[in-house]
């Protein structure tokens, strides 16, 4: 095998190529995104290869019920929805009540509202009314990037003994390794981290990507009982 650093042209062909070659092309996805767009959100959804990874984490674990904290168009709402059976369901949680309205079109658009609940709020406020409900078979965190810890903790006590916990971003192109960074965001990450490797309930791990989005990564976690990883 040669040995090469990557270039951002290669990189980015090697993503297209996985995207062309696994991931396809989707109407409601592709619509999603212009709509979004047209809306004025931020471009900030995962890209496509992280967006089937989400769906398959869904599919593989078996998941029923789905936490999403951060929907802005939907677009990971979507690819998760579809991962789960009918009867199951996605509650994902909106700050911004005009993002939610735009999630909410593309999300029935995509044929799959009917597994979709969107909560309005902050995640601080919604995520208490959660308990109770049946425990999460998955949460996938993808919002302020302050509240990782928070949104961590949340997950922990929503979900079960082998819960898939997943958080975006955790690479922000390379910031999250500069112990002396002065960014808010990157320090959530790197509590959210540093959390994920040192309370007993999760057991994690994470990937630096390099994909239409850049260079970031994915930490994925599993929600373990206490002494037992
Ligand atoms: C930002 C947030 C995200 O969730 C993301 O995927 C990319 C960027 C941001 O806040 O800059
Ligand atoms: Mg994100």
């Amino acid at each position: 095998m040669t040995h090469r650093d990557p270039t951002p042209e290669a990189w980015r062909a090697v993503d297209r190529y996985f995207t062309e070659t696994l991931v396809g092309h989707d109407a409601a996805l592709d619509a999603a995104v212009a709509d979004q767009g047209a809306a004025g959100l931020p471009a900030i959804e995962v890209a496509p290869v992280n967006g089937k990874l989400l769906h398959l984490l869904a599919r593989i674990s078996g998941a029923r019920r789905v936490l999403e904290v951060g929907t802005l168009g939907g677009y990971s709402t979507i690819w998760l929805a579809r991962g789960i059976p009918d009867g199951g369901r996605v509650v994902t949680i909106e700050a911004e009540p005009a993002n939610a309205a735009v999630a909410r079109a593309n999300i029935d658009r995509a044929g799959v509202g009917e597994k979709v609940d969107i909560r309005v709020g902050r995640g601080e406020d919604v995520l208490p009314a959660l308990t109770g409900e049946k425990p999460f078979d998955l949460v996938f965190i993808d919002a302020d990037k302050e509240s990782n810890t928070l949104y961590l903790d949340w997950a922990a006590r929503l979900g079960r003994e082998g819960t898939v916990v997943v958080v975006d971003n955790v690479g922000r192109g390379g910031e999250v390794a500069d112990r002396g960074t002065t960014s808010s965001q990157v320090i959530g990450t790197q509590r959210g981290l540093a959390m994920l490797g040192d309370d007993p309930r999760f057991d994690a791990t994470a990937l630096q990507t390099l994909d239409a989005k850049g260079w970031d990564g994915v930490a994925l976690a599993v929600v373990v009982r206490p002494g037992e990883r």
